[in-house]
């Protein structure tokens, strides 16, 4: 009887100590992205948007019409963007219309926080 009591509390104490590890494991989840930049960032986007707006949109509101950006479809085409302007380099097109370095760097931290990079 009695050791069937000491069998079952060591149990409980085990349960107990998952409870609180796995408790303290999704709180470190939360900081998993380095810590910097929260994620979602509704200032940052839009920021990111006027950038997208006034260099992108401009072109393709002629030239590439499926692809104009509005702050809905951002989010969805920020994969596309990345690969277009950072990795490609061939998006804004043509010698015309140039990003400052604020602006790629508004952009980069902008698409760090759509969690893509
Ligand atoms: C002077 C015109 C012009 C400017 C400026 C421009 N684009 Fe484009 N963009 C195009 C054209 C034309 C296409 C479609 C044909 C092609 O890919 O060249 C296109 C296509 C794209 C695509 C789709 C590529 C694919 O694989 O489907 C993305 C994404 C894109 N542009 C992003 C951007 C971004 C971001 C900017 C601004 C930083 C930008 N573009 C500025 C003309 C432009």
């Amino acid at each position: 009887m009695k050791a069937r009591f000491i069998k079952t509390s060591w149990l409980g104490v085990i349960t107990a100590a998952l409870i609180v590890i796995s408790a303290f494991n999704t709180q470190t989840d939360i900081h998993k992205n380095h810590g910097e930049l929260p994620l979602k960032d509704e200032k940052l986007k839009k920021e990111a948007f006027k950038i997208l707006d006034t260099k992108c949109n401009v072109c393709h509101r002629k030239q590439n019409p499926f692809m104009v950006f509005n702050e809905k479809n951002i989010s969805r085409r920020a994969k596309k963007i990345y690969q277009m302007v950072f990795i490609e380099r061939r998006m804004p097109k043509g010698n015309e219309i140039q990003l400052t370095n604020e602006e790629f760097i508004k952009l980069k931290k902008w698409l760090f926080t759509e969690n893509i990079l």
